[in-house]
């Protein structure tokens, strides 16, 4: 049996993790723990499975029955959380994206590893069937030479919270691209078995809200949907182009755009076959005559009960899998290059960038 402790009661923690670990009967959850008190209750009581609500997370931590921690919170408290967790001896899974930064989420990596604990990211796309389909393919060679890959993440009207964590970039680290783009360049790097970084270019904007009162929208998929004497200093657009010692990516991601449009794809370019991965659906694979459609089996409780499965397995085994923090560094150093690039105004040489905390 594991003893486990959420931190952070918000959208992620019951749309999936709470769906997922609830299946698990080896677990106990021993606490739900939020800076708000009523959004830990609700959550316990549509997942009883809570067995106590806490508004510090230091009473789970100097709990010694609790062997690990979800750390669920916005992005800026995912590097207090984690690192105040593996120092008092529990392993962590904590969602994506690493911190807001590359140098902090390697301080993240070395407390996991001086502590011997298990750290590891919530990129669930990794465990998604279609992503695990092509990664298999491409090990294979079914491509071919993957020379190009596109990727676009590109929504209508749909800044999530605008005026609170997520556009406010102290918190968050940045908008579109930190938030959405980073499944997209993890799921890349994953199908190809890894990549070696060489040159990043980028741009970024934040044209649709900068006048906050006149947005409109049509989604906005965050609690704190409006806050209008709140901030909006983060990326709505970006558009990058990165080469790797491997195959090169064009990245185009809005969280909003004047275009009544949502594309949310990746494109795999060999010189033998091409795939289309529509984001957390099918995918098409292409050979120059035949066009072949598979549609993986899918649900989202499935994709986030195998990445806490795979976690759990690991504190048992000891054995790193694909979601450790260190197989998800590299795409933490390519966001923060995207933007330095973006910052800077120009290319940037993955051997010569410099990286600071912030
Ligand atoms: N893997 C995915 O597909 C996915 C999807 C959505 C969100 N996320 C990530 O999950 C994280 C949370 O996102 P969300 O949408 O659930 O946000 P949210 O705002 O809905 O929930 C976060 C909760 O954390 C609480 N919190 C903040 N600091 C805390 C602290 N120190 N102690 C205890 N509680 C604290 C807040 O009060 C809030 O209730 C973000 O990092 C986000 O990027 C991942």
């Amino acid at each position: 049996m594991k003893v486990i402790a959420i931190v952070g009661c918000g959208r992620i923690a019951r749309n999936a993790h709470l769906p997922a670990l609830s299946q698990l009967d080896d677990v106990r959850i021993k606490y739900g723990c939020d800076l708000i008190e009523e959004k830990a209750k609700k959550l316990q009581e549509d997942f009883p499975k809570i067995e106590n609500v806490i508004t510090d997370y230091n009473v789970a931590l100097n709990d010694p029955e609790v062997e690990a921690v979800w750390v669920l919170t916005p992005n800026f408290a995912h590097y207090t959380v984690t690192m105040d967790a593996l120092r008092a001896g529990k392993h962590v899974l904590c969602e994506k994206p690493i911190t807001v930064n590359y140098a902090l989420s390697c301080e993240m990596k070395e407390e996991a590893d001086k502590h011997g604990l298990m750290l590891n990211i919530g990129v669930c796309n990794r465990h998604h069937a279609s992503v695990e389909k092509l990664a298999e393919m491409c090990k294979n060679g079914d491509f071919g030479d993957i020379y190009h890959i596109v990727c676009s993440f590109r929504a209508c009207r749909s800044i999530p919270g605008l005026g609170g964590d997520f556009t406010t970039k102290s918190a968050s680290g940045g908008g579109a691209l930190i938030d959405w783009g980073v499944h997209f360049l993890d799921l890349i790097l994953y199908v190809l078995g890894g990549a070696k970084l060489k040159t990043v270019t980028c741009d970024t904007y934040c044209e649709m809200a900068k006048d906050m009162k006149s947005y409109k929208y049509k989604g906005m998929w965050a609690e704190d949907t409006m806050n209008l004497e709140g901030t909006n200093d983060v990326d709505d657009y970006v558009t990058g182009y990165v080469r790797t010692d491997k195959a090169s990516i064009s990245i185009n991601g809005a969280w909003a755009q004047n275009l009544d449009i949502g594309e949310m794809y990746v494109d795999f370019l060999g010189d033998k076959k091409g795939a289309r991965l529509q984001y957390q659906g099918m995918i098409q694979v292409f050979d120059g005559q035949t066009l072949e459609t598979e549609h993986p089996e899918y649900d989202i409780p499935n994709q986030y009960l195998a990445e806490d499965k795979a976690f759990l397995d690991s504190i048992d085994t000891g054995v790193k899998t694909r979601g450790n923090i260190d197989n998800v560094l590299e795409s933490a150093k390519l966001l923060d290059m995207l933007y330095q690039s973006a910052d800077a105004h120009k290319e940037l040489d993955a051997d010569k960038v410099t990286f600071s905390r912030g």
